[in-house]
């Protein structure tokens, strides 16, 4: 899909890199040259995965809770003396829970709040003052949800990724200047691991309503990432990859 090397000499940082859509990114990235840095909660987990993803290229693991901004700060150390830069920024790490609205309790709310649009603004804000505004450089990913039409069923994430969506745009012209640039993935349903949280008659039901009449890959997300991670005039752009399941199509049943 792209050219042999063409991250060569870059590095890159993908929360959630241990599973799933992370992976695959991170797995491409390698594959294409970069040094990457995957960063999460479950330590063994996360160790495994860079254990495994070293077979493509240079790969560390961070152990990383993205909600906790003194870890969050020791990332940004640990970049810079195993590195001495950082170029890539994928915040990919993230999650939710089916509930009617009305089911959604306090600290099911705030939970999701706080990983996807807190968590996804403490790291961008760390990587930015620490590599990308000084070094007047650098390349933010956000992988968020299809929220076109809302977020039906999960509307907690809905609310903290259009949070993130409008960041995406603040953000990209205030940098624009400062040559960082800015955009987010928007996967549709993806077949990951992610979707292990959900029934699978849920996932069953969903997949025949999409114009496309299947789930996307999550090699299909890795190659959006890639491609805006390489798009020198693009920023503050929304890339949907859902096989057209924003425009047309029931949503989860509710
Ligand atoms: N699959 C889909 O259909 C789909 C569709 C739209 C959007 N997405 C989004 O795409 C992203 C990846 O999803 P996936 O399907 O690959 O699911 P996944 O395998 O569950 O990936 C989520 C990753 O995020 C990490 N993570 C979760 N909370 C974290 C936290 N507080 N701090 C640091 N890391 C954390 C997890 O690792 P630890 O458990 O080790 O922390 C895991 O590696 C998520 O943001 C998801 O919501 C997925």
């Amino acid at each position: 899909m792209f050219q042999e090397g063409i991250f060569e000499g870059k590095t890159a940082l993908v929360t959630g890199g241990r599973s799933g859509i992370g992976y695959e990114i991170a797995r491409q990235l390698l594959q294409y040259g970069a040094e990457v840095i995957i960063a999460s909660r479950k330590e063994e987990l996360l160790q495994k995965a860079a254990e495994e993803l070293s077979a493509h290229g240079s790969c560390h693991a961070f152990p990383l809770d993205i909600r906790e901004e003194e870890r969050v700060e020791a990332l940004s150390d640990f970049i810079q003396e195993r590195c001495g830069k950082l170029d890539i920024l994928v915040n990919n790490a993230g999650g939710q829970f089916p509930s009617p609205a009305e089911g959604i309790s306090r600290k099911g709310w705030l939970a999701v709040i706080n990983v996807n649009l807190n968590g996804t603004w403490f790291v961008t804000h760390q990587m930015a003052n620490t590599f990308f505004l000084p070094q007047q450089s650098g390349c933010i990913v956000n992988i968020i949800v299809d929220h076109y039409r809302g977020v039906p069923g999960m509307s907690h994430t809905g609310a903290a990724r259009a949070g993130v969506d409008n960041l995406t745009k603040s953000l990209s012209v205030e940098w624009a200047n400062r040559n960082v640039r800015i955009n987010s993935v928007a996967p549709g349903i993806i077949k990951s691991s992610g979707l292990e949280h959900y029934p699978p008659e849920m996932v069953a039901q969903v997949s025949k309503t999409i114009p496309a009449k299947r789930l996307g890959k999550v090699e299909e997300v890795a190659e959006a990432v890639l491609f805006l991670a390489l798009a020198d005039y693009v920023t503050g752009e929304t890339l949907y990859v859902d096989g057209g399941s924003r425009l047309w199509g029931d949503m989860w049943q509710v």
